[in-house]
């Protein structure tokens, strides 16, 4: 072994020509040359295994907190109690594929008896007027916004999240009369109340985040319970210039750098993520009862293609989507879809005539 790795070295080592005048080094000084370089070649290389074995057994995954920036300077307390009247729940429509999720987003809450108003951001460019005919008919008030890009020329970013920078216009809500709001993204169901969200104390609440992988300290963005504010909103829009965060997971991350140090976790009865199911079944289990705001992030049952999402989709494709959901990994989701199917259904019971109307007309 020695003997191969000396003759590894002796290829690399320089060979000096004979000089005429001197003489061979002898047997001893050749014996103790090679030692001190296979040494010093041995300790190198021992150093060097260290240094990278330690540089990627402690590398540290990027976490907002740990890498924490001081952002957001606003109290972390919400100081006037909202009025009932200065309630809204709002999401956001960017394509019109979502526009029959949003409906039934927006017709869960009324069937909970969710007393606020349905504020509706949506695209001028992306969503049609059928689109918004249907989101009308629940309840919904539909209002345009201006995208907001994605830092940085949206480098890095995951293809699915580069209009999601525009939800950060919710913030501005005060300037529509709102005092508190909840924040539901279109792929959430409503299945009971909750009104105390708009009473909390604090400026932002939100649930940790579940993935495939395991449990999380992050927040999901996906429902936030907040109290709107143009001020805050423009500071967002500033610090979203020099905040340092990984770019791909958009405004979900910034949000995180943003809040993730001031911010109140909520149970997960308010954001249930359908990921917990598999991480936890007996959890799932434990919180199926008091779920409020159940959140379908593996499996939606309202789309047949992640990647098409620009046209309404007829009645017969919301059958075949919802069917296809229910048998996703041997129908492990199945009752999960069955509730929004449920929903679904509900909504097509009191709306179906106006929705069918929309669908003609426009
Ligand atoms: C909502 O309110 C109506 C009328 O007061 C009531 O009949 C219904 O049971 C309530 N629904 C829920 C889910 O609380």
């Amino acid at each position: 072994m020695y003997h191969s790795f000396k003759r590894l070295c002796d290829r690399w080592r320089y060979e000096p020509l004979q000089s005429h005048s001197g003489q061979d080094p002898s047997r001893w000084q050749r014996w103790s040359r090679s030692w001190v370089g296979t040494g010093l070649a041995v300790a190198f290389g021992i150093a060097a295994v260290f240094v990278i074995a330690r540089a990627i057994l402690y590398r540290r995954p990027y976490n907002p907190l740990d890498d924490y920036q001081e952002l957001n300077q606003f109290p972390v307390t919400a100081d006037n109690a909202a009025h009932h009247h200065r309630r809204a729940v709002v999401s956001s429509l960017y394509s019109d594929g979502y526009a029959i999720a949003v409906a039934v987003v927006g017709h869960s809450a009324r069937s909970a008896n969710v007393t606020a108003r349905l504020l509706l951001p949506y695209l001028g460019n992306k969503v049609s007027d059928k689109a918004l005919c249907i989101v009308r008919t629940i309840g919904w008030e539909p209002y345009p916004v201006p995208r907001i890009p994605p830092p940085d020329g949206g480098k890095g970013i995951f293809w699915r999240f580069v209009d999601q920078y525009t939800k950060l216009n919710v913030w501005t809500l005060d300037k529509m009369g709102i005092d508190s709001a909840v924040y539901l993204d279109a792929d959430t169901l409503v299945r009971r109340n909750f009104d105390e969200l708009f009473d909390i104390p604090f400026n932002f609440a939100a649930v940790p985040d579940v993935y495939t992988g395991g449990f999380s300290l992050s927040f999901n963005a996906g429902v936030l319970a907040y109290r709107p504010s143009s001020t805050v909103f423009e500071d967002m829009l500033q610090k979203l210039e020099v905040a340092e965060y990984p770019l791909a997971e958009a405004e979900q991350a910034f949000l995180n750098l943003y809040f993730g140090g001031t911010c109140m976790r909520l149970p997960y009865i308010y954001n249930a993520n359908l990921a917990i199911k598999g991480r936890s079944p007996v959890l799932w289990q434990r919180l199926a009862d008091e779920m409020r705001i159940v959140h379908y992030t593996l499996v939606k049952p309202f789309l047949q293609d992640m990647r098409s999402t620009d046209t309404v989709l007829s009645p017969e494709d919301i059958e075949d989507a919802m069917e296809k959901a229910a048998r996703i990994e041997d129908g492990f989701y199945r009752e999960e879809m069955g509730w929004w199917r449920e929903a679904y259904r509900r909504m097509m019971l009191d709306h179906g005539h106006a929705i069918s109307q929309c669908r003609q007309s426009s």
